[in-house]
């Protein structure tokens, strides 16, 4: 099973992508996780350029092809052959991230980015998309607490607020796609809304024992 969590910078997927790796750790499924753009070492080489490349130029069509050539070598080297082996995967991030940061935020036409992302992964798409919803005045309180701001990050307030708006006129336009789960709670609330998510398509009880959970 292939699982996808997108959202806003400072939605909290890293966070939840963990610990549902752990949860299906814990029923026994051997999980993979990854994180796009990175995960293979051309990967990292690409995000290092993408985010913090400040003294480059970098064109918008140029910063998508980036973006998917990031994401075809994760696709190559990492997500096919784990599912192949029946591994779960959990993606931080894929290929709506493009649509909405390079298409919807950064103004490259649908069509492009549908064209190059079917090269890109060809028919490689998530059987669960998950996208966490975050103002951007709470996302923006949560960065400035981590005290780092990238490439990507000082695109600026509108840029940001397109990137939400993105996110959830996807899932308005594709509701069998895309499942969007309120970011604001608390941590152990997302995630309980998450499992619940599972638990209602696929029929696996996530629900952890206590120590699992305390050892996070
Ligand atoms: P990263 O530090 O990996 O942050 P995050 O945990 O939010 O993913 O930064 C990745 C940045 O790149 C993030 O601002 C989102 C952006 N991005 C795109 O613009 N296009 C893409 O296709 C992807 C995958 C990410």
């Amino acid at each position: 099973m292939f699982i996808t969590f997108d959202g806003s910078d400072g939605c909290g997927k890293s966070t939840q992508q963990k610990r549902l790796g752990h949860c299906f750790q814990a029923q026994g499924y051997e999980v993979v996780l990854c994180h796009d753009p990175g995960s293979t070492a051309l990967g990292n080489e690409i995000r290092h350029i993408l985010l913090h490349g400040h003294e480059l130029r970098i064109d918008n069509k140029t910063e998508m092809f980036l973006f998917m050539a990031a994401r075809t070598q994760m696709v190559e080297e990492i997500i096919r052959p784990a599912l192949q082996a029946k591994k779960i995967v959990i993606s931080d991030r894929f290929l709506l991230s493009n649509f909405v940061y390079q298409g919807y935020a950064g103004g490259i036409p649908l069509k492009t980015l549908e064209t190059v992302g079917q090269i890109a992964v060809e028919e490689m798409t998530p059987d669960l998309a998950i996208i966490l919803d975050i103002p951007y005045e709470i996302a923006i309180q949560r960065i400035g607490n981590r005290n780092a701001s990238d490439r990507m990050e000082q695109k600026g307030e509108n840029y940001h607020r397109q990137v939400r708006n993105g996110f959830l006129k996807y899932a308005t336009i594709y509701p069998d796609r895309y499942v969007v789960i309120d970011a604001v709670p608390p941590p152990n609330e997302v995630e309980t809304a998450i499992r619940n998510v599972i638990h209602e398509r696929y029929g696996i009880d996530l629900s952890c024992s206590p120590n699992e959970i305390g050892n996070r």
